[in-house]
């Protein structure tokens, strides 16, 4: 299904493979992470100073329009933070992020609104995303309230179509978030991302913290969006089939760096770092 606003898909009937990557790559990116990297700590009292945890050290990392890339890495290699700085949710201590080749100063709050309105975020535990006090309704159609032209009629059918598009029916909308269960609230957690008609959404390992069985559902409904064209896509997963699966191009973290990028298939299957080779060697041993 089609949102208004959503460009035509772009490439979406183009099969998967390392070309158009490439081509996609070298056109104007959508956003562009630019050496940005993010400290955390290293302040304190006179004489207790410790250094900086470097969490993200000096990622560039474009995002073309329609893209889907997956950023992997073992826990605690910075997947995160760079997934937050992207949606503005974190500033970057160094570098800065670029929108439709324009830079911004993420000080500034008009310039983060700016991002917020293109970039939204689905979080790994879709329980504690979402406030127990509100109908889930009413946080599916916050993203919109305030914005042009979305009266809250306009906005109400938008939350019905949303719901729809999730595979939930209009009238869960009036309940609460304990009354579900953690696959539904996965998906009102992507249609709340999508509510404002975003051109990117980052999803921190967005199936992690479901049980198998519901994973799928969600996946499905993440394989429709990518299909549906006209959306970017980040999918920050430790799962290296899923991102097979779902991805145009990979970036692989360690310790706040990227070390090997690539179109997904080729990284994937002729990793050349051995750090990538153990995590697809660990990814499988798991599976087994
Ligand atoms: N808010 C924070 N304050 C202090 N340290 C943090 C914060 N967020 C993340 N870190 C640290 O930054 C590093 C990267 O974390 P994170 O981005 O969550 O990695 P990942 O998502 O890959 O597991 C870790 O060492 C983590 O402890
Ligand atoms: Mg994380």
């Amino acid at each position: 299904m089609r949102l208004p606003g959503d460009s035509p898909p772009p490439h979406a009937e183009e099969p998967k493979g390392g070309r158009r990557v490439e081509a996609r790559a070298a056109s104007s990116p959508l956003l562009e992470a630019r050496a940005v990297t993010r400290r955390f700590g290293g302040g304190g009292w006179f004489g207790t100073k410790r250094p900086a945890l470097v969490a993200v050290d000096n990622v560039s990392l474009p995002l073309g329009p329609g893209e889907t890339l997956g950023i992997v890495g073992e826990s605690g290699s910075g997947k995160s933070t760079l997934a937050r700085m992207l949606v503005g949710l974190l500033q970057p201590s160094a570098g800065d992020l670029a929108l439709d080749g324009e830079a911004l100063d993420l000080g500034r709050g008009a310039d983060r609104r700016r991002l917020q309105r293109r970039a939204q975020m689905v979080f790994q535990d879709p329980a504690s995303a979402m406030n127990p006090r509100k109908t889930v309704g009413a946080s599916v159609e916050a993203p919109m309230i305030g914005l042009k032209g979305w009266d809250a009629p306009r906005r109400k059918a938008r939350v019905a179509e949303l719901f729809a598009r999730v595979g939930l029916a209009p009238e869960h909308a009036a309940r609460h978030p304990h009354e579900f269960s953690g696959g539904q609230l996965q998906r009102i957690g992507i249609a709340r991302a999508l509510s404002a008609d975003p051109r990117i959404v980052v999803l921190d390992e967005p199936v992690s913290a479901l049980d198998v069985s519901v994973q799928a559902q969600v996946l499905a409904l993440l394989r429709e969006l990518r299909a549906g064209g006209g959306l970017s896509l980040v999918f920050v997963s430790h799962d290296l089939a899923v991102v097979e699966a779902l991805c145009d191009r990979v970036v692989v973290m360690r310790r706040g760096r990227v070390v090997e990028e690539g179109a997904c298939r080729a990284v994937l299957s002729a990793p050349r770092e051995d750090y990538t080779r153990e995590l697809i060697q660990a990814a499988r041993r798991f599976a087994a």
